[in-house]
């Protein structure tokens, strides 16, 4: 058993532990005021140069794209068909210009899903910049497009970046968002245009909402297409993650030229930054994908299907049931290129 201190030494004892406390104390606030700033400065998006390093266009768009044909993982009313059949159905097609994507409009009654694609492009990405040009994007009661990166295999250890998502109709905006493993938040200053609506980018936080950007009416769906569509571009670097939308009007020179610098662009319409997230670790490996997937998770669900676009009873039903109801759902790229810094 130990001896008590004496009082008198306690007393002394007493006061320099305070000043040890105390310095402590204010030694620990400076570490993390400082450890606070550095954590939470923004990143510098210093200008890259990039050199291009892959096409997708015209005739030979979909060559170096794997068509997957497995069940949907999100349990739509959808059968994502091979190349073969893409081919046999013109579920895909070129021309010299463009590529297109689309949902079977004809088949009166399919049980089981509607035929519709989802191709994944055989090179993969840890960074760079992409710039897609799409004519027309997808839309219509069930529909739940989505142009994406990820690593399927690798899900969600290596990532998931929705570049373009929406649902039904789709006029409400496009949905930009990030999914990873625990500790990739968003919080801090972001410079974009679009509106925050969750911080958080773990799939297991919030029912794998993701942190997501919602982008104006405009920037996807009718309004989007109005004008010809426009150029989504996404850069990924250890920085952060960007997305730009240029209506088909304002398409910067830079990018018509094949010299693309993000430096010289607009406010992205969503900003990413690494403040909170170490986005070399949480992203690589990644296809990019497109799809247009049907019901499902995030298309069927009432507070989309029925309360946001009142789309008429159930999702499975209608899609089966009404062919012509696919006449939009598709998607028309003018082509994808990839850059990577030089
Ligand atoms: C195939 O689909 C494309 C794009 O939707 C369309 O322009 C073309 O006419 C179709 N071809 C045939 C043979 O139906
Ligand atoms: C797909 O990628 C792998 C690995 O990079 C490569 O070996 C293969 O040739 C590619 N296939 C096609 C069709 O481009």
């Amino acid at each position: 058993m130990k001896q008590r201190s004496s009082p008198r030494w306690s007393l002394c004892k007493a006061t320099a532990s305070l000043e040890l406390v105390a310095s402590t104390v204010f030694l620990a606030v400076l570490f993390n005021f400082i450890q606070g700033a550095k954590a939470q400065s923004y990143p510098n998006y210093s200008p890259v140069r990039y050199q291009l390093l892959h096409t997708y266009e015209g005739p030979s768009f979909f060559d170096q794209f794997n068509y997957y044909s497995d069940d949907d993982p999100t349990k739509g009313f959808v059968t994502y068909v091979n190349k073969n059949t893409a081919h046999a159905l013109n579920l895909t097609s070129t021309t010299s210009t463009t590529a297109t994507l689309r949902v079977d409009a004809s088949t009166p009654s399919p049980s089981g899903g509607r035929n519709s694609v989802r191709v994944e492009s055989n090179n993969t990405y840890d960074s760079g910049l992409f710039i897609f040009d799409i004519v027309h994007t997808p839309y219509g009661c069930g529909t739940w497009p989505a142009l994406w990166l990820t690593d399927g295999a690798n899900w969600p250890k290596n990532g998931e970046i929705d570049v373009l998502e929406s649902h039904n109709h789709g006029s409400h905006g496009n949905e930009m968002s990030l999914h990873t493993t625990p500790g990739c938040s968003m919080g801090g200053e972001r410079r974009q245009v679009g509106s925050a609506v969750e911080s958080n980018c773990d799939v297991g936080v919030g029912g794998n909402a993701g942190c997501a950007v919602m982008g104006y009416r405009s920037t996807y769906g009718v309004g989007f297409n109005a004008g010809g569509g426009g150029v989504y571009s996404l850069e990924i670097r250890d920085a952060g993650i960007r997305i730009w939308n240029f209506p088909r009007s304002s398409i910067p020179a830079d990018i018509h030229n094949g010299s693309p610098d993000p430096s010289t662009w607009n406010t992205p319409l969503a900003d990413f930054p690494s403040t909170n997230c170490d986005i070399a670790s949480h992203f690589r490996n990644l296809n990019i994908v497109a799809n247009i997937d049907l019901c499902g998770e995030f298309a069927a669900m009432s507070s989309h299907y029925t309360q946001m676009y009142s789309c008429p009873g159930s999702c499975s039903d209608f899609v089966a049931n009404n062919p012509s109801n696919f006449a939009d759902a598709y998607w028309e790229f003018g082509g994808i290129r990839v850059y990577r810094a030089s």
